[in-house]
């Protein structure tokens, strides 16, 4: 993995820049609106939650929006987009809840006659809201904003909070590992085809961070252990960062793309960000530098064949 340093002084000046932003009422999504503002942004904040009243005086528009409902999504970009007349540079999709009772769940024994089967039709699993936030409500809200950066002549990037969890499962999460998985899944399933509408997409997996989303007693522990607990500011950062770096050159080729000239320059793309404690560490490239260990040397090279073929971009 690379390690990446990332400071106040790595994020440009971000006047006349639109930012939208999910989750952006507390927690990290909150760090990276003060990010944005810091650096001169005009930011959206969509969230089922209000925001503060010192955020609400500032260049932030709430937006109420539960990022579950399509309709209430596209509602919140008709606002943006026709009511506020406002472009999208920067979109982040950060809104997430971590309720998963799913292991409980398939670990309840069976009813035992067709009166309880019955009543379990009337129970839908309390994992379902994990599922429509943070991977559906994610998704939709990338075809909206990317919809929005296409017609704009500068495009624009997308950045999506993910979690360690999504390379590193946690026992007790199974539904919001998936989710969390899923979403790594989105961004490089994206990032050979979304650049050449001039959309770039990234993510950040956060490691622990100590926001209303953790019950205290984990934080607690994990200091009483000294482990490292990253700030809302310091993943902020790595998420402004992801929408507003550069790169010289690709995470990986795919299919038909010829290897990048020597003054290639383009939006940050295709990458994940883990933050952890004050560090911050690339992962993307190292993975793909490595398919042939882990994947196999010989399959590496069978799927990358499959991968020209299945190529239907003008590259
Ligand atoms: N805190 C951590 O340790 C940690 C670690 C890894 C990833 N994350 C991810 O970071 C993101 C932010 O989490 P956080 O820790 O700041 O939590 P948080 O609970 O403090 O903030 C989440 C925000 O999302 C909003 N939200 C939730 N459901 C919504 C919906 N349906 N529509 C609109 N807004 C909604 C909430 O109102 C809140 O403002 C999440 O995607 C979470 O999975 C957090």
């Amino acid at each position: 993995m690379t390690s990446l340093s990332i400071t106040e002084s790595s994020i440009p000046d971000l006047t006349g820049k639109t930012a939208v932003i999910t989750g952006g009422a507390r927690g990290i999504g909150l760090g990276a609106v003060q990010v944005l503002l810091d650096h001169n942004a005009r930011v959206f904040v969509l969230d089922v939650l209000p925001i503060a009243d010192d955020v609400a005086a500032s260049k932030v528009t709430f937006i109420q929006t539960d990022t579950s409902s399509w309709l209430s999504l596209v509602d919140a970009f008709t606002a943006i987009t026709t009511e506020h007349g406002s472009k999208i540079d920067i979109a982040i999709a950060n809104a997430g809840v971590w309720n998963d009772p799913y292991l409980e769940d398939c670990l309840t024994p069976a009813p035992t006659d067709a009166a309880g089967w019955s009543a379990l039709k009337d129970n839908k699993p309390a994992t379902e809201a994990c599922v429509e936030v943070n991977l559906k409500g994610t998704m939709n809200f990338v075809i909206l904003a990317s919809k929005v950066m296409k017609t704009q002549e500068k495009g624009g990037s997308i950045v999506v909070t993910s979690s360690s969890t999504a390379y590193f499962a946690e026992q007790q999460m199974p539904v919001y590992t998936a989710t969390k998985a899923a979403l790594v899944g989105l961004v490089s399933a994206l990032r050979s085809t979304l650049p050449l509408h001039k959309i770039a997409i990234s993510a950040v997996c956060p490691s622990a961070v100590e926001t209303a989303m953790i019950p205290t007693m984990f934080i607690e522990a994990l200091k009483g252990l000294g482990l490292p607990i990253a700030t809302t500011r310091h993943v902020g950062l790595a998420l402004v960062y992801s929408a507003t770096a550069t790169q010289n050159r690709r995470v990986e080729d795919y299919g038909k793309d010829k290897p990048v000239p020597e003054d290639f320059e383009e939006r940050w793309n295709g990458r994940v960000i883990h933050a952890i404690g004050e560090e911050y560490w690339e992962v993307e490239e190292k993975l793909a530098e490595t398919r042939g260990v882990w994947w196999g040397e010989k399959n590496l090279k069978l799927t990358e064949k499959q991968r020209v073929v299945s190529d239907l971009r003008e590259v």
